[in-house]
């Protein structure tokens, strides 16, 4: 059966108070409508349409790179919010196109929704012969939904919005998910006999609903009990419990495959990373973005890591980690920082307070402690003493820093880039090196240590004296 999506994302979400429409806002890393297009996607749709209106290129932009592997939208501008229902009339003809069949209608800031939902919403569709069906549940606050009137045969008579609705209706504790299913047909039909007469003026596509029954055609509820999928974000609390909620189900995931989570309530995992199992992951860690953590990998506590991935069993423990790649048995940490493109081969150590950029660290290669490594590529089994500095930027451009396998770079260097240190070289500690040095070579730059014998006493003899003339004793 031929299947289409409408996607409602041209409202502003005033209650977000934002200047950006509120579908790009993040849950779980990724902007609310990507979380609504990946589940739609599921449904196997020829075609979803997406309504845009405010923050439009924006909107247009992030559906584009986040499902840049599908090639079935469709893109309609409603230029003023003049309700859901004048929003899904934008995408009447590319629905009249779309060959039929039944067209899910679904809002762009209901992140928490699955596949499951929407199979089992299409299964009820199709289980009768309905003009739509609503995705309804049951909620013990029901204020500020849309509520479900049923009918004395259980079919759905009406929905009445918060404001429109008289005592009775908002004591009603079922309410309108946003998700439909409609016979695409039916509601092509439909669109052109809504009004706006109502509290708010808009056209509201809930009044299909009464529109069908005077038609005398049925409209079904696929009631789900799990309240908590289909809420629907209006606002920056609402957002938080969004978070709290996938967070978890994400973290569930993770540990029922086989990762540990020593602490679920301080781990934020996004939704795309992918985690191999016998992964530890110590409180207070963030991953992020297309992260990808092998098995045996140990991380955090204290951690942050973002679009990188991480090889079996590497360590990193209270650092950060962005756009980077760690090898297998590699150490990041404490208080590391990769910064983008670092790739650290196998079993590299990176310890206390160093920072890596756009850098090759060959394996076995170690920078144990207080160094900046920059625009640099290190051969193998080289150790990179304390305080060793890359000065890779002279005020205009940067420059390459070259070290030869087996290189020891004594603490406290700094090395002038361009420049290159020879395979199995020795540069001395304190050095300034800013001519290239050859393999197997000892560099020294440093000013000849001065001995004074006896000084410190004189020195004490002059200030008792100095004293003694000050005080006047
Ligand atoms: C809507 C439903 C309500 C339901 C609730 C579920 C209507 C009239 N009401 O109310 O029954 O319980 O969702 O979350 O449909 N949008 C547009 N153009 C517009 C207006 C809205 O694209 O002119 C989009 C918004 O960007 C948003 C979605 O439609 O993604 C829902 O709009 P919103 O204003 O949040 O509707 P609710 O008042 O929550
Ligand atoms: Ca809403």
């Amino acid at each position: 059966m031929n299947i289409c999506a409408v996607i409602l994302a041209a409202g502003l979400g005033t209650r977000m108070k934002s200047k950006y429409s509120k579908v790009l806002f993040d849950v779980a890393g990724e902007p609310m409508i990507s979380h609504v297009i990946r589940a739609a996607r599921k449904i196997g749709p020829s075609k979803i349409i997406a309504v845009v209106g405010h923050s439009k290129e924006l909107v247009v932009e992030c559906v584009k790179k986040s499902h840049a592997d599908y090639s079935g939208f469709e893109f309609v501008t409603q230029s003023e919010q003049k309700g859901t229902g004048h929003a899904v009339m934008q995408a009447r003809e590319a629905l009249a196109a779309s060959g039929g069949g039944v067209t899910f209608v679904l809002c762009g800031d209901t992140p928490l929704l699955t596949p499951e939902l929407f199979q089992n919403l299409l299964a009820a569709h199709t289980g009768g012969d309905f003009a739509a069906t609503v995705l309804t549940t049951t909620v013990a606050d029901p204020k500020g939904y849309g509520r479900i009137v049923r009918g004395a045969s259980g079919g759905v008579k009406a929905i009445v919005e918060e404001r429109d609705a008289d005592a009775e209706t908002k004591r009603i504790a079922e309410i309108n998910t946003g998700v439909y299913a409609f016979s695409t047909e039916k509601l092509i039909d439909a669109l052109s006999m809504l009004d706006n007469d109502n509290d708010q003026h808009e056209y509201y596509l809930t009044d299909t609903v009464k529109i069908f029954n005077s038609l005398g055609l049925s409209v079904a509820a696929c009631h789900e009990v799990d309240s908590s999928l289909m809420m629907g974000i209006n606002n920056r609390f609402e957002l938080s419990a969004a978070n709290r909620i996938m967070r978890s189900h994400i973290n569930k995931r993770h540990m029922i495959a086989g990762v540990t989570i020593v602490d679920p309530d301080s781990t934020y995992i996004d939704a795309c990373v992918e985690i191999e199992n016998d992964v530890t992951i110590y409180p207070g860690t963030y991953l992020h973005g297309g992260t990808k953590i092998a098995t045996g990998a140990k991380i955090g506590p204290m951690t942050y890591v973002v679009d990188s991935i991480v090889a079996e069993n590497a360590k990193i423990f209270h650092s950060v980690v962005e756009n980077s790649e760690i090898g297998r048995d590699a150490s990041v940490g404490p208080y590391s920082h990769l910064r983008p493109q670092t790739k650290l081969c196998d079993r590299v150590n990176i310890g206390n307070y160093v920072e890596v950029k756009k850098s090759l660290i060959g394996e076995g290669s170690k920078a144990n402690h207080l160094t900046y490594i920059g625009d640099a590529e290190i051969g193998t089994g080289c150790n990179i003493g304390a305080g060793t500095i890359t000065c890779n930027y002279d005020g205009v451009n940067k420059h390459k820093t070259v070290i030869g396998s087996g290189a020891f770079i004594g603490s406290n260097t700094s090395l002038v880039a361009p420049v290159e240190i020879g395979e199995g070289a020795l540069v001395a500690a304190g050095s300034v090196v800013n001519k290239s040095v050859p393999a197997g070579a000892l560099a020294i730059a440093r000013s000849p240590l001065c001995i004074k014998e006896g000084y410190v006493k004189k020195r004490t003899v002059k200030k008792a004296e100095k004293n003694n003339t000050t005080t006047g004793a």
